[in-house]
């Protein structure tokens, strides 16, 4: 089914436009001595997996906690006014919350769908190309995943200003190294740390799995980030590069002040200045959205954009520390933690078989 009858608030328009003005790049040399590259595109061809299978999709979430997330986990618990709801009240709430991020997943997927996309026909040699098409799949299936989940809660949000701001600017730029610094690095990066923090502290099942599986298929795409920048930007001149690193600044800054819940605040009534105060004040908060970094942050130190300007930067930001973060022990975690739960799936569907087959003899 198609999501408008689920959307929260009314879409002013069904689909959205945005001109494109870049060069697309044919390679008659076929080049092939990038192995990093073409590891990386083999990878993405035996990695694929199909959401039907992998996923049991016949799990029901709970209607007032769909992700299972622990309560003190919500925005505004321990707000006065928020304890003071019926229980009933603070899971249509906590629904509302899981219901706008996982709409801004969705979104936000939709746009490395097309991102990948753009990277196939911009970059200019055919490893890149051939491992960016691989990625177009995996995003396509990001997009049906979180598709899904949205359906599941029942209730979906429009693309926010913020998100949407910067991804016009992504998709616009004709650099194809801008499209991945912006989609892959700053919007993935940030959707990145908010998926673990479902896998790793929510109960649900279903919810847990569905993110555990995509950051498996993330873990690649960050990887040839890493690889084709790493390489490409010591070629650019101190110029471009600040222009690189200003970007950088300025997109996380657009995240960090103005990605918030208030939409849902919005909608269900709340008063927008108290819950503002607490959102402001609350030390869990500052803590959650500066974690929100930490994806971010070391990968713009390991492709080498770490001047003066971005250092202050995120000094100020409080999210420097992040720049000591081992990159490759952190993707190797994603890969096992998705492993497990692959672990756990077999175990289930083989008790089931074996259940099966006591029943019929
Ligand atoms: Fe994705
Ligand atoms: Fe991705």
């Amino acid at each position: 089914m198609a999501i408008d009858p689920i959307y929260a608030t009314a879409l002013e328009k069904s689909h959205w436009d945005v001109p494109q003005d870049y060069t697309t790049l044919f390679d008659w040399n076929y080049s092939d001595d990038r192995q990093d590259l073409l590891n990386l595109y083999g990878k993405g061809k035996s990695m694929q997996w199909d959401s039907d299978d992998r996923i049991d999709w016949s799990h029901e979430l709970d209607p007032e906690n769909p992700m299972g997330i622990p309560k003190e986990f919500f925005p505004l618990w321990g707000a006065e006014f928020f304890q003071k709801m019926s229980a009933k009240e603070q899971g249509e709430a906590i629904r509302h919350q899981a219901a706008w991020s996982n709409s801004q997943f969705l979104h936000g997927e939709q746009g490395a769908l097309i991102c990948s996309a753009k990277i196939v026909q911009n970059v200019p040699d055919l490893e890149a190309k051939f491992y960016a098409s691989t990625q177009v799949m995996d995003e396509a299936r990001h997009v049906e995943v979180y598709k899904k989940l949205v359906e599941k809660i029942g209730v979906a949000y429009p693309i926010t200003g913020p998100l949407k701001t910067l991804l016009d600017q992504v998709i616009r730029d004709s650099r194809w190294d801008m499209t991945y610094l912006g989609m892959q690095v700053v919007i993935e990066g940030l959707a990145l740390a908010a998926f673990s923090n479902i896998r790793d502290n929510a109960k649900d099942p279903l919810a847990t799995a569905a993110n555990a599986y995509v950051m498996q298929d993330e873990a690649r795409h960050v990887a040839f980030g890493r690889l084709a920048l790493r390489d490409y930007y010591p070629q650019l001149t101190q110029y471009e590069r600040n222009e690189r690193e200003e970007f950088l600044i300025e997109a996380c800054y657009l995240m960090r002040d103005r990605f918030k819940n208030t939409e849902v605040w919005e909608l269900l009534g709340f008063p927008m200045k108290e819950c503002d105060e607490f959102v402001e004040n609350s030390e869990g908060l500052k803590m959650f959205r500066t974690q929100l970094f930490s994806r971010i942050v070391p990968i713009v130190k390991d492709i080498g954009l770490w001047g003066d300007k971005i250092t202050s930067a995120y000094s100020d930001m409080g999210i420097l520390g992040f720049g000591s973060v081992d990159v490759d022990a952190m993707q190797a975690n994603d890969m096992r933690v998705a492993e497990e739960h692959d672990e756990r799936r077999q175990h289930v569907d083989a008790a089931i078989a074996a259940g099966r087959t006591a029943t019929e003899t």
